[in-house]
């Protein structure tokens, strides 16, 4: 593992897309800066970080064996190693809510954006950035957020979260293959926030319905009993779980 300290930059994802691009760079190559300026999350979202009291990182990650239908598991892989991590170190209550958002005591506390490049049929490598709230007190106009100090009243020393998260995350990734889907999606799903409970979720119509997550499929599309009793699947841009 070949760790890039910055000590600013625009987005840890962007810079490591570019250097990926210009260089013949390592496997596992990692990008960590301690005042990211322009986050990027999910849904071109922006994320916001406080300078060195926040975690911001990028992975760089070859795979060989993980079918462009199966992208998922990556996602599933690496929300799980980021979750096992904040338990180890007694975060209360963590889940993931769908698709990687991770929680605790039903707050968001970190987010992932993966970017997978593709060949054939096969997945060549991701971009795997990581946000982690670590030290964060405040968040303005974030009723949802929290951070790891918020839920816990401890202090982290961000150099230890940091090697905790990779040290998993890597161990989740070696070697991922097609073998370890079921597995991956079965423990995924034991840890997805509220699971058989119900939820209200929004269209981007604005329309409000009730429905039970039940799970999620193989493409990673988050499956819904909706009050008709049908099970209904549904793509991030396609709903939007308001509780
Ligand atoms: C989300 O929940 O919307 C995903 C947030 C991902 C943020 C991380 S911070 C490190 C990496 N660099 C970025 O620009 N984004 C990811």
């Amino acid at each position: 593992m070949k760790i890039i300290k910055l000590s600013a930059t625009d987005s840890t994802n962007t810079y490591l897309k570019r250097l990926v691009k210009e260089t013949e760079l390592p496997d596992e190559t990692v990008v960590h800066t301690n005042h990211q300026l322009s986050g990027r999350g999910q849904m071109g979202n922006g994320w916001l970080s406080r300078e060195g009291q926040s975690l911001t990182f990028s992975i760089f990650k070859r795979f060989e064996a993980v079918e462009i239908d199966k992208q998922f598991m990556i996602s599933m892989a690496v929300s799980l190693a980021i979750s096992e991590a904040l338990k180890s170190l007694n975060i209360p209550d963590v889940s993931i809510k769908w698709p990687n958002d991770i929680l605790s005591d039903n707050k968001k506390i970190g987010g992932i954006l993966i970017e997978n490049v593709l060949e054939g049929s096969l997945v060549k490598y991701s971009v795997i950035g990581i946000g982690l709230n670590v030290n964060e007190t405040n968040f303005p106009n974030l009723p949802q957020a929290s951070s790891m100090k918020l839920e816990t009243g401890r202090t982290f020393q961000l150099d230890e979260v940091f090697h905790s998260v990779l040290e998993i995350v890597f161990k989740n990734l070696q070697n991922l293959s097609i073998d370890d889907f079921i597995e991956i999606k079965a423990i995924y799903e034991d840890n997805l926030f509220r699971k058989e409970l119900i939820s209200v979720f929004e269209t981007p119509q604005g329309l409000n319905f009730n429905g039970i997550i039940k799970g999620v499929s193989e493409i990673g599309a988050l499956l819904v009993e909706t009050e008709n009793g049908l099970l209904q699947q549904f793509q991030l841009k396609e709903v939007k779980m308001v509780y």
